[in-house]
C-alpha cells in the first residue's frame, strides 16, 4: 500500500509550453472491465471506501480519437465537440466537460486547444453495459498522450498512472482500464503497490487458469438503469451496513491473494458470488432502496447454480450496477458452458442476446 496516497501533487502537469505543437490527433483502444471485489461507496476527490480488483476485458472496448489544434485566441474555456460513432452527441457534453474542468489543475495546457473527440464502443450501444471505464479511460489515455508530446519524460509507468489518475477522475471505474488482465484500484494493506488515487497491475502471481479467463455477458436488460451508479454511491453514506461492507471488500481481496496464486476455482467462485450478491445487498437495504436485478437475473444465477451441482463445472456469475449477468469461467470450459448458456440461458437475455468476452491486457495505442 502506498504510504502517500494522497499525494496528488505528483500528477500535476509542469508549466508546460505547447510550442511547435499546432494541432495533430491520438487514439487509444481502452477496454471496458468486470470487478470481482466491487467498488461502491467513495468520498470526494473520487477516492474508493474500499480496493476493488477487477478483470480487464477484451472485446468490449471503446476507441476514441483526440484531434487537437492550437486556439488562436487562447481563452481559459473547455472548447470541444464530441462524435458518438459518426454523430455528434451534444448529450455527452456535460459529463465530459465537468471531466475535463476536473482534470484541468493536472494538464493546464488543455484551454489552449480545441479538441474534437470522436468515439465509439464495440459493444452495442444500448446494451445497458457501462462504457464510462472505457470510455473515460480511453480520453484520458489520448490527453496523456497529448501531454507526452511535450513532455516526452512522461513514459512507462508513470504514463500509466497517469493516465489511471485522470480516468479515475471520470469515472472510479475506468482507473481499472488501463492495463491487465488483474487490476487492483484503492489502498489495500496486503497489496503493496496499490493506491486510492489510481489503478495498479494486481503485482502478486497468477495462475494460468485466470489469464484467459471466458466472460459470456448475458444481456437481461438493455434498457437504462432506474439508478445510476453514481447516485448508488452516494446512497452508501449514512447506509447502515457501509462500514461491514467496505471491511468484507477488503478481507475479499485479501482471500484472493492465495486463490489468485493457487487457482482454487471453489474459493474464487466463493467470493466472487458473494461479491456480486452483496452489493446488490447495499442496493436493496439503502435509502431510498432499489432493485436493479430482474426476475430473469434469478432465473439465470438459479440455472448457474443447478449446472454447476450437475456437472461439476466452475462456472460462476458476477453483477454489475445492472441486471446483466456476468458469467466467467475457465477457458476449458469454453465448449460446454457455450453450449449450456445457447441452450439454456439465451432465453432469458433480451432478444436472446449476449456478447462473448475474455480477459485482456489493457489499452492498446492505435496512433
Ligand atoms: C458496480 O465507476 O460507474 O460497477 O465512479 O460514479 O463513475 P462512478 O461509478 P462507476 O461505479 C462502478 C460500480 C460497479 C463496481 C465496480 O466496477 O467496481
Amino acid at each position: 500500500m502506498k504510504q502517500d496516497p494522497l499525494n496528488e501533487e505528483q500528477f500535476k502537469a509542469r508549466e508546460l509550453d505547447p510550442g511547435s505543437e499546432e494541432e495533430g490527433s491520438i487514439s487509444w483502444q481502452s477496454p471496458s472491465n468486470i470487478a470481482l471485489v466491487k467498488y461502491w461507496g467513495k468520498k470526494e476527490p473520487q477516492l474508493p471506501m474500499n480496493a476493488s480488483v477487477s478483470f480487464t476485458l477484451s472485446e468490449c472496448h471503446t476507441r476514441t480519437t483526440l484531434i487537437y489544434r492550437k486556439k488562436e485566441r487562447p481563452d481559459d474555456r473547455m472548447t470541444f465537440k464530441v462524435i458518438f460513432e459518426g454523430k455528434p452527441k451534444p448529450e455527452f457534453h456535460p459529463k465530459i466537460e465537468k471531466f475535463l474542468e476536473r482534470i484541468l489543475p493536472y494538464l493546464p495546457f488543455l484551454t489552449a486547444f480545441e479538441f474534437e473527440i470522436h468515439t465509439g464502443n464495440s459493444f452495442p450501444h444500448s446494451s445497458g453495459i457501462a462504457s464510462s471505464a472505457s470510455g473515460m479511460s480511453a480520453l484520458a489515455l489520448c490527453l496523456v498522450s497529448l501531454e507526452r508530446k511535450f513532455d516526452p519524460t512522461l513514459e512507462g509507468e508513470r504514463f500509466k498512472r497517469k493516465a489511471s489518475f485522470l480516468a479515475r477522475l471520470g469515472s472510479g471505474s475506468a482507473a481499472r482500464s488501463i492495463e491487465g488482465p488483474l487490476v487492483v484500484w484503492g489502498a489495500h494493506p496486503g497489496i503493496e503497490t496499490s493506491s486510492d488515487l489510481y489503478g495498479v497491475p494486481y503485482p502478486y502471481s497468477v495462475h494460468e487458469v485466470f489469464l484467459e479467463y471466458q466472460d459470456t455477458i448475458l444481456l437481461v436488460d438493455k434498457g437504462v438503469k432506474q439508478v445510476s451508479s453514481t447516485v448508488g454511491h452516494g446512497l452508501m453514506h449514512g447506509h447502515p451496513f457501509a462500514g461491514a461492507r467496505f471491511r468484507q471488500a477488503n478481507t475479499h481481496l485479501q482471500e484472493l491473494i492465495p486463490v489468485f496464486e493457487g487457482g482454487d476455482l471453489e474459493a474464487f467462485i466463493r467470493i466472487v458470488e458473494k461479491e456480486a450478491l452483496s452489493l446488490h445487498g447495499m442496493m436493496l437495504t439503502s435509502d431510498p432502496y432499489f432493485i436493479l436485478m430482474r426476475p430473469n437475473t434469478l432465473e439465470i444465477i438459479e440455472r448457474v447454480w443447478s449446472f454447476r451441482k450437475d456437472t461439476g463445472s466452475s462456472l460462476c456469475f458476477t453483477l454489475d450496477a445492472g441486471a446483466n449477468v456476468h458469467l466467467l469461467y475457465p477457458k476449458a470450459e469454453k465448449e460446454t458452458v457455450g453450449r449450456f448458456i445457447e441452450t439454456e440461458l439465451a432465453r432469458y437475455c433480451q432478444n436472446g442476446q449476449f456478447l462473448k468476452d475474455q480477459t485482456g491486457s489493457g489499452a492498446l495505442c492505435l496512433g
